[in-house]
């Protein structure tokens, strides 16, 4: 099937991302959000990102001018009535994630193919909100979407197979690789990445190494561009919480819970990057300092 125009549904730190991509892979995109200022301040980060490849010379102007113009944001979700495929990405919460398929369900042609970008819900939850759960499946990015190749597509037990192809070969087209993957908690990527970062912590209650170290020892040992603590900062550490979360609801087994340092930052408000603090403090963004004494006496 192919997508001759696009839908992204929600503008924040993944949405503005798919749209870009989606918009510079030549597909007209329609992108909603909420309010006319959420939808201003998507298309300024947007806009951003395109200033920066402009500057290196990775982008002319008449491109960026071209790909600005498929770009079309709306309040209206009316707007998405021509749609060949529609990608949610709004905050994660099931509640507000099933209000939305519910209320695009009458709006969205027959045809279209729909897919939530969660990293932790499920997909076979979410279908039952929509009366063509076989039209429906995951397409999860990795953040940040403009630069991470890898996108997993995840079926259902109800998704159809013809639909799970032209999603696959969607994520081809916009020049990301597919991986294939069903709907369990954490897909393939949280699966094996949480357990990792909570794995860090714990080592580090342990008195295994400090912050800095252990973040090094993955960087300079292991190639990772982001030690363990700068990479939970940057996911953000409620993200990686509510992740653990209901990974260890699913497996009930030790590594996925979270420890409890990771809990009481979070409830600290301490969130990571994104609130200027977490394992490191962000005071000084081009120089964050490792706040060793969370975890001393
Ligand atoms: N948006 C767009 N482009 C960005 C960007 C952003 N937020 N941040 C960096 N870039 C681009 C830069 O412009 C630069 O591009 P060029 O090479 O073309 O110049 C390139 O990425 C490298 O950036 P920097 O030199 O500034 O910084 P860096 O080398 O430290 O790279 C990084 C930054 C790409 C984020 C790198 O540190 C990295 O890959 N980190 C790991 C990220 C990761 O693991 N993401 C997955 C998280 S898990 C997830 O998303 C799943 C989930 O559900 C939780």
């Amino acid at each position: 099937m192919e997508i001759r125009e696009a839908g992204v549904i929600g503008c924040g730190l993944m949405g503005s991302g798919i749209a870009q991509v989606v918009a510079t892979a030549g597909i007209p995109t329609i992108v909603v959000e909420v309010s006319q200022e959420l939808c201003d301040r998507g298309m300024a980060s947007i806009d951003k990102q395109f200033d920066r490849l402009v500057q290196k010379g990775a982008l002319k102007t008449e491109e960026r001018a071209a790909i600005r113009s498929r770009i079309r944001p709306t309040t209206d979700r009316a707007q998405l009535a021509n749609c060949d495929l529609v990608i949610e990405a709004v905050v994660e919460s099931l509640e507000e994630k099933k209000k939305l398929w519910e209320a695009l369900d009458p709006i969205l042609p027959r045809r279209a193919i729909l897919g939530s970008n969660t990293s932790s819900l499920s997909i076979t939850e979410m279908m039952k909100y929509t009366s063509r759960p076989e039209r429906f499946l995951g397409i999860h990015f990795m953040n940040p979407v403009p630069v991470m190749k890898l996108v997993e597509v995840v079926r259902t037990v109800a998704t159809d197979r013809e639909v799970f192809e032209s999603a696959m070969q969607f994520i081809e087209r916009i020049g990301k690789t597919p991986v294939r993957t069903s709907d369990r908690p954490g897909f393939i990527v949280n699966r094996l990445l949480i357990p990792y970062l909570l794995d860090a912590i714990r080592a580090l209650e342990q008195g295994t190494g400090s912050i800095a170290d252990l973040d090094r020892s993955m960087q300079l040992g292991c190639g990772h561009p982001m030690g363990p603590f700068t990479l939970a900062d940057f996911i953000g550490l409620d993200t990686t919480y509510y992740i653990a979360n209901i990974l260890f609801e699913e497996f009930r087994e030790p590594r996925f819970a979270p420890p409890g340092l990771l809990k009481r930052l979070v409830l600290a408000g301490w969130h990571g990057r994104k609130a200027g603090k977490g394992f490191y403090d962000y005071s000084d963004p081009g120089a964050p300092k490792a706040q060793e004494h969370i975890y001393q006496i």
